[in-house]
């Protein structure tokens, strides 16, 4: 395998994003149940607007250049994941940290379609009715993911992923992202404008866009910068490898800003869906995990139709989860292929299958099987969760800004920026990001306590 710069394995040639479907799809990367599913209960724990305004300033400060770094170095080294740092003209010693990017989003993926195949099983449910017709959603969604369906639906989540990344970068990824992620605005403005005009969604809406600055704290800013890193989908190889198929001539400054600013835009509306419904239920907002599962439909069991409402909410959840689920197959899949040289078809095939495996200990972690319900403290499914955001991901954003702030002697030309604006972003990407990175995987890990 050569790890000359500039020396790409041959499959991978000539295809490339166009520039807005670049953008689209790492919008698409970056909207996922992060928004829809996390960021509403990690907010409703900590207070609401004024962990949305921490979440912002992370996004901004640390996020987006992080961000940039990493595309960066994806197309200077347009090699997978694994070899970018190297095939960028960095230090052989960043390779195995190249590896791990690839092993996380790959362990990722192994629980997230696991919450994916919930979002299509709950469509299902909520468009034919059947969600409504037991009212105890407490009982129906612990029956459901304890039982052997998860899996069913995990295995239909997994084979769409599989059919996209099949079938390219332009041709699939590009292609399924350009068509969904419109698709999606037009999902959430309809049920953005149903939950806002809903009788006492202002209380809600207050909660959420309202800050009370005594909420703030040490604990909600890591909080807040983690959730910035895993909304962006940093740390885990997936913009090294989308970077690797950008074109030289296309601007990464303004696509990293439109990037953030397109998340950010989901992250606002996913707020003023979940936040106007539950408050108008009389529902609180920090359920925690099980918020959208559970709290919502008692909400959209009590709205006139709220079968349909209900249904176009999971779908939409379906396809953020969808177009994420993408991003973190095609990490693995362009390993595969660099690294044995295997044609694209046969690289996903096998990245599926092993999917599937390596997912197994989860899906039947929430019943089926007691001895991976309780390992300790968690479940096998949150212990995966737990290692993978907590710990591999942070691992892999201090490498990225470590890499790009103190090894890597190309990262002037490569980031394209004027000098002024390389001068603050080497200066964070120096002294800023590292820190406070840091301090989120020592909080996170449990080391540091507040
Ligand atoms: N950024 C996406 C989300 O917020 O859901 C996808 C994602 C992938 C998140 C991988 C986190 C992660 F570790």
């Amino acid at each position: 395998m050569s790890l000359q710069p500039g020396k790409s394995s041959a499959p991978r040639k000539n295809d490339r994003f166009s520039s807005t479907g670049f953008i689209l799809a790492a919008i698409g990367s970056s909207v996922g149940l992060g928004n829809m599913w996390k960021f509403p209960y990690i907010t409703g724990e900590h207070g609401g607007a004024a962990f949305f305004l921490l979440f912002i300033i992370c996004l901004i400060i640390i996020g987006l250049p992080v961000l940039l770094a990493e595309l960066a170095i994806g197309r200077a080294g347009r090699g997978s994941a694994a070899t970018s740092y190297v095939k960028a003209g960095g230090p052989t010693a960043f390779a195995p940290f190249g590896l791990l990017q690839v092993i996380t989003p790959f362990i990722i993926l192994s629980i997230y379609t696991i919450i994916a195949g919930w979002t299509l099983h709950y469509a299902v449910q909520s468009f034919t009715g059947k969600l409504f017709t037991n009212a105890d959603f407490g009982s129906q969604f612990t029956a459901f993911t304890g039982g052997y369906m998860p899996l069913v639906w995990q295995t239909a989540a997994i084979a769409l992923t599989m059919f996209v990344v099949g079938k390219g970068i332009s041709g699939g990824i590009e292609k399924f992202n350009k068509v969904l992620i419109p698709g999606l605005v037009i999902l959430l403005i309809i049920l953005m404008i149903r939950a806002v005009t809903l009788p006492g969604a202002g209380e809600g809406v207050s909660f959420f866009l309202n800050p009370d600055f005594s909420k703030l704290s040490a604990e909600a800013a890591l909080v807040a910068l983690g959730h910035a890193f895993f909304s962006l989908s940093l740390g885990m190889g997936i913009l090294l490898t989308y970077g690797a198929y950008v074109d030289k001539r296309q601007s990464l400054g303004p696509a990293t800003v439109a990037i953030g600013v397109g998340d950010l835009i989901y992250a606002l509306i996913a707020g003023l869906i979940i936040f106007p419904t539950t408050f108008s239920f009389g529902i609180a907002p920090d359920a925690g995990p099980s918020l959208v599962f559970v709290a919502l439909p008692a909400a959209f069991s009590a709205m006139p139709l709220g079968s349909f409402f209900g249904g176009l909410f999971f779908i939409l959840l379906a396809i953020a989860a969808l177009t994420s689920a993408v991003s973190l197959l095609e990490v693995p899949v362009a390993y595969v292929m660099e690294r044995w040289r295997f044609s694209r078809t046969k690289a996903v095939i096998i990245c599926g299958v092993v999917l599937l495996i390596i997912g197994l200990p989860s899906v039947l972690s929430f019943g089926m099987i007691d001895s991976l319900t309780t390992i300790g403290s968690k479940s096998f499914f949150d212990w995966v969760d737990f290692i993978t955001s907590n710990i591999l991901l942070p691992i892999g954003g201090l490498v990225t800004t470590i890499f790009a702030g103190y090894y890597w002697k190309g990262a002037a030309d490569a980031a394209g920026l004027k000098a002024g604006w390389f001068k603050v972003w080497l200066f964070t990407l120096r002294y800023i990001a590292p820190v406070l990175v840091l301090l989120v995987l020592l909080h996170t890990s449990g080391i540091l306590k507040f």
